[in-house]
């Protein structure tokens, strides 16, 4: 009796595996506004897909010999743009402050961040809404990215870049445009981008000076004669069909090739972007390496791979896979204090706690990164912050320097798909790597 209770008890807390109480609660809100759901960050990733952390590192015992950490050089010096650009762009790290938008993100978080990045030897990218004239005197390199917006986009400035980003699309949102809601558009940002103050901005998929690759090859040259062929020119994408993506990519004169993978984050996107299009970041690597060795331009057109890059154990995956360097956005962010438990009463009033936030897209971020609010920017410190991205910078590249030497890597950019082990059936079918206990590649 007292079993068949206990049972009955059982049954009424089982919770739907199909319609669990987060989907629910996502009909339930759909059902109360309308709308589809938008948030900032990325994926949630409550599926499970293979990513960095189905790999592991096999560094030297009797096969190979090791470098000793305090005494044999580890080069990190990163140089982009080697293909027809006359000055490409040499960082002392392979850790990059990816574009996020001056409109997403604060002025004090812009600042931040390319002085973070000026310290620790790195570059820093602009964004959708163009450069902020404090961004280009704190940085040391400065990426400029031109997307379909053409939001403030401005030939002077452009001219005063280190390297250009076309821009075809994001991890987090492959496949359409930005997105800035209304309560991010202050007076500031308004005049930046041409626009009314308040209203919500959604950014077109598509440029609208080229409708794909082939004219796309007209559009790179237009930038090179902007920029009087001095720097590199960059083309960034979502991971979607990163095979012939970026194989047109080249063709078309990419000096450095962006793949930005489906853990990608973002300052506002539709939530199901974000979970159901792309692939995966790790996916991605593998697949733009293979493209540019089948068409001979590996090592010639360089890689940059972003999404979901959290620690220089990732960094260095992504390397030994066969990146030059990578993109980081949200690490930077968390760098800058986002979800840390300050001013947690702030985190309770948009629905939230810290560690849980993804609610950039409010624009009442609680410690000013994503807001345009003056009150809460001012809780950004612009010196601490750039001292915080600079700090997490150095030690991503001392992580990254220890992997490599313990391989036996006097650079780093030595790093070979040969010198980690998959932990994942599904991780040696994508990445070509034997399974840890096996000598068996999956799918081959
Ligand atoms: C707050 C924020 C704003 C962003 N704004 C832009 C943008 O203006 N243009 C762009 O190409 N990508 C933008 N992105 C995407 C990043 O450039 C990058 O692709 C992504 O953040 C990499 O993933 P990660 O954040 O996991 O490192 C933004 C990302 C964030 C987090
Ligand atoms: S703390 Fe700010 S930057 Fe971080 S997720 Fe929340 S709103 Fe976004």
């Amino acid at each position: 009796m007292e079993s068949l209770a206990g049972g009955a008890l059982k049954d009424l807390l089982q919770a739907s595996g199909t319609f669990q109480p987060a989907v629910i609660e996502d009909i339930q809100a759909k059902a109360a506004s309308g709308l589809y759901r938008i948030r900032g960050w990325g994926t949630l990733r409550e599926r499970r897909w293979a990513t960095f952390d189905d790999l592991t590192f096999l560094p030297c015992s009797l096969t190979r010999i090791p470098l000793e950490g305090y005494r044999e050089k580890c080069s990190t010096k990163t140089v982009l743009g080697k293909r027809f650009a006359r000055k490409p762009i040499e960082l002392d790290i392979p850790v990059m402050i990816t574009g996020m938008s001056w409109g997403a993100l604060s002025y004090n978080a812009k600042v931040a961040l390319a002085r973070g990045a000026r310290t620790a030897g790195s570059s820093n990218t602009t964004g959708d809404g163009g450069m902020l004239m404090a961004e280009r005197e704190n940085s040391r390199t400065l990426i400029y990215e031109v997307l379909p917006s053409r939001y403030g986009i401005n030939i002077h400035h452009m001219r005063m870049a280190d390297a250009i980003e076309l821009t075809i699309g994001q991890g987090a949102k492959p496949g359409t445009g930005g997105l800035l809601l209304g309560s991010k558009v202050s007076d500031v940002i308004a005049k930046q981008r041409d626009l009314p103050v308040g209203v919500d901005q959604r950014s077109p998929a598509r440029h609208p000076d080229f409708l794909g690759p082939d004219d796309m090859i007209i559009k790179v040259e237009e930038l090179r004669e902007a920029t009087d062929w001095q720097v590199p020119i960059f083309i960034k994408m979502g991971a979607s069909r990163v095979f012939d993506d970026v194989k047109l990519a080249a063709k078309a004169g990419a000096d450095v090739i962006v793949v930005d993978g489906m853990e990608g984050g973002t300052g506002a996107s539709p939530a199901i972007l974000q979970e159901h299009t792309g692939i995966p970041t790790l996916a991605a690597v593998c697949e733009a390496r293979a493209a540019l060795e089948d068409i001979g331009l590996y090592g010639e057109v360089q890689l940059i791979i972003a999404g979901g890059i959290r620690d220089g154990v990732d960094a260095a995956k992504a390397i030994a896979l066969g990146a030059d360097a990578v993109y980081i956005g949200t690490a930077a962010l968390i760098a800058l204090n986002c979800n840390r438990p300050l001013y947690v009463e702030d985190y309770q009033q948009l629905g939230t706690e810290p560690h849980h936030c993804h609610h950039c897209h409010t624009g009442r971020c609680p410690v000013g990164i994503t807001t345009q609010d003056p009150e809460l920017m001012k809780r950004l410190d612009m010196d601490e912050g750039a001292e915080r991205v600079a700090n997490l910078l150095r030690a991503m590249t001392l992580e990254i320097q220890m992997l490599a030497r313990a391989c036996g890597k006097s650079d780093i950019h030595h790093l070979e798909p040969e010198d980690m082990a998959a932990l994942s059936m599904e991780a040696s079918a994508i990445c070509g790597i034997p399974l840890a206990g096996t000598r068996k590649v999956f799918g081959r």
